[in-house]
């Protein structure tokens, strides 16, 4: 892949020699992260601007995008959302977004619920688009970072075990984590109850008891129970004692996995619910640097799609 100018909407528009080209990149990011030249664009160069547009809620994907912006010395433009712009008068998300192309910024940082048209718009823009996260569809940056987080931990993805437990039907974090860690040799599990599971089941192992899907895993992937993205009346039948008691990760479940295995999840974590409290001090948890990781990554494509720090 060719990466000055192009947009990334999704995993599978990458091989497997572009995602390793973006993990050396995040990697030398990451060696050099606390030198202040190392990243910035060289002095007198025009700072190319970013416009970063959330249609839907972030913490870390949002921060850590405006983040590396700062610190390669490019002009963040967070558009406001909301009551802050003219959708509050009626203006569509995809109108939005072409008045915004219009004005001419040199990248856009998308994140929406699945908008149609919206998507359509970001498919025919000239200017790159780097999807923060598109409805249940994808969410490419998070499985590129989890995957570089489960690289460094454990060397290579090649034919490690990684379950993903919780609501992988709802879960954008799931289909992209899926298709490109099947695609980088790992054997992918899914957990959790029926209602939960994707309806296409094909090359997963599927494991209703958690123990035994903990007992198979190296890598442990807890997704969060996504109660917006439930139509109305299937929640019903989703019963949160239930839940709690049969797919929570507590210290007993834990008794069954790997002491050399890790503990991945994209948060917003819901303590209590997907993962037991008492959990969150075990060193096979990763969480904090799956975030650190993703402003690395995240920095590394901004570097190769506006070709910064090219010799
Ligand atoms: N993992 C993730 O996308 O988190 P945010 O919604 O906070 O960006």
């Amino acid at each position: 892949m060719e990466f000055r100018g192009s947009s990334l909407l999704s995993t599978d528009q990458l091989s497997l020699d572009a995602v390793q080209s973006i993990f050396h990149k995040a990697k030398q990011i990451k060696e050099r992260w606390d030198s202040p030249q190392a990243l910035r664009i060289a002095p007198g160069e025009r700072a190319p601007v970013v416009a970063h547009m959330f249609f839907e809620a972030s913490t870390r994907t949002k921060t850590s995008f405006m983040l590396a912006t700062h610190r390669m010395g490019l002009r963040p433009l967070d558009v406001g959302i909301g009551t802050a712009n003219s959708q509050i008068k009626g203006e569509t998300e995809a109108d939005t977004f072409l008045n915004i192309q219009a004005m001419g910024p040199d990248l856009f940082v998308v994140r929406h619920g699945g908008d149609g048209d919206l998507a359509g718009a970001i498919r025919e823009s000239q200017i790159p688009v780097i999807s923060a996260g598109e409805g249940i569809e994808a969410h490419p940056t998070q499985a590129l970072l989890d995957a570089f987080t489960i690289q460094e931990n454990l060397g290579s993805l090649q034919g490690q075990k990684i379950l993903i437990c919780g609501d992988i039907a709802h879960s954008r974090v799931a289909r992209s984590n899926a298709e490109l860690l099947v695609r980088m040799g790992a054997e992918v599990g899914l957990c959790g109850p029926k209602l939960f599971l994707p309806e296409s089941l094909v090359g997963f192992r599927i494991f209703q008891d958690l123990k035994e899907g903990l007992a198979w895993s190296h890598v442990l992937m807890v997704l969060r129970v996504q109660h917006e993205r439930h139509q109305l009346g299937s929640p019903s039948a989703f019963a949160l004692d239930e839940y709690r008691k049969l797919y929570s990760i507590d210290e007993k479940h834990l008794r069954f996995f790997s002491a050399k295995g890790i503990i991945l999840h994209p948060g917003p974590v819901n303590w209590g619910v997907e993962l037991d409290h008492a959990v969150r001090g075990d060193v096979r948890v990763k969480i904090f640097e799956q975030v650190r990781n993703g402003v690395f990554v995240r920095a590394a494509l901004l570097a190769l799609i506006l070709g910064i720090g090219e010799e």
